[in-house]
């Protein structure tokens, strides 16, 4: 893999883009104080340029070159939870161009546990600018396959290292005051944030707010998602069947074992981490079976299971109900 990675910081250092593994999802990454190779991330994903990306650091005592200060609550949160699926969104430093950061004055920054990730870091030495390799919109790849399926050619390189264990994105914090909040949440839960901070933190995800005319769904697969009580599930499902749909079912824990007259079923872990691992390839299954509807219910939105509900939610888009 060393050799891999010193070719893929070269890329980076070239101006090229380099797709890699992290905790959370796979990166597209690009040096984060290039504005040519940051302009290629948007125009591979297909991401309006209004849209920050998330600058990927080896450590956090380079931070202050890249943010404008670091609050002491900040700096709590990077020594609690880096290397970490936690993002700060803090005030933008000198060296980040400003074509990663949307033309916001903020920069969103995180150290990934990975350490593919960490080694390409440190070989390439700055930061790197990097927001989920998949096209805009779409689920986010989990595994070097799923990257691939995405991006096809418009990548430089595609560093393999195997299937993500968080599979969820990381949890993003506005850092910038003195309370900080989440903006959208992820891999590092609500609970622990509450427990370091010793407050409750409050949550401003932007999830529930449908804004005409913004895009009306994210992380979505190909299917419709419809969202129904866990009861409903099976009938919903199979009414949808009888109706001519091709069905996929994420049948939740309490309903294991059940059979659904449907032609394409995923049985929910019972535990939220293996839920969030593998919730974006049971999407993506679902879409390679050629289902058109998708029928799911959101868990209890506690632990990771806040992250999970969020991406069903955002995944059914504003039509969550049939
Ligand atoms: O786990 C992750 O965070 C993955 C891995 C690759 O690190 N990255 C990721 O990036 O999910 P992306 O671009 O798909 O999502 C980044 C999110 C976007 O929703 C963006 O709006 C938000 O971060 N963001 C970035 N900079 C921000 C800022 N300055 N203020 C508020 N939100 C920001
Ligand atoms: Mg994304």
């Amino acid at each position: 893999m060393s050799s891999r990675i010193e070719e893929a910081a070269g890329v980076l250092r070239a101006g090229g883009l380099v797709a890699f593994p992290t905790e959370t999802v796979y990166g597209l990454g690009a040096n984060a104080e290039d504005a040519a190779a940051v302009a290629r991330i948007f125009q591979a994903k297909g991401r309006p340029a209004s849209h920050p990306l998330i600058v990927h650091l080896a450590d956090a005592a380079r931070l202050g070159d890249w943010v404008a200060d670091v609050p002491t609550t900040a700096r709590r949160l990077a020594e609690s939870f880096w290397p970490g699926p936690l993002t700060l969104v803090l005030r933008r430093g000198r060296r980040v161009a400003l074509e990663a950061t949307g033309g916001l004055d903020t920069v969103a920054v995180r150290v990934p546990a990975h350490p593919v990730a960490l080694e390409l870091l440190s070989v390439f030495g700055g930061g790197v600018a990097a927001p989920s390799a998949n096209r805009f919109g779409s689920v986010s790849p989990t595994t070097a396959e799923d990257v691939r399926a995405e991006l096809g050619d418009a990548v430089d390189v595609v560093l393999d290292g195997g299937r993500c264990d968080v599979g969820v994105e990381s949890t993003i914090v506005d850092a910038t005051g003195d309370a900080p909040s989440i903006l959208r949440p992820g891999g590092v839960t609500r609970e622990d944030l509450d427990r370091v901070l010793g407050r409750p933190v409050a949550v401003h995800a932007t999830s529930r707010i449908r804004v005409p005319g913004q895009h009306p769904s994210h992380y979505a697969p190909r299917a419709r998602v419809v969202l129904v009580d866990a009861e409903d599930v099976v009938a919903e499902a199979e009414l949808a069947q009888e109706r001519g749909r091709r069905v996929g079912v994420l049948l939740p824990p309490q309903l294991a074992g059940t059979q659904v007259k449907t032609q394409v079923q995923v049985a929910v872990p019972g535990s939220m981490a293996a839920y969030a691992r593998g919730l974006y390839g049971f999407l993506r299954e679902f879409d390679q079976h050629g289902c058109d509807l998708i029928v799911a219910s959101l868990p209890r939105e506690e632990g990771l299971g806040l992250a999970i509900a969020n991406r069903l939610r955002r995944a059914a888009g504003p039509r969550s109900t049939e």
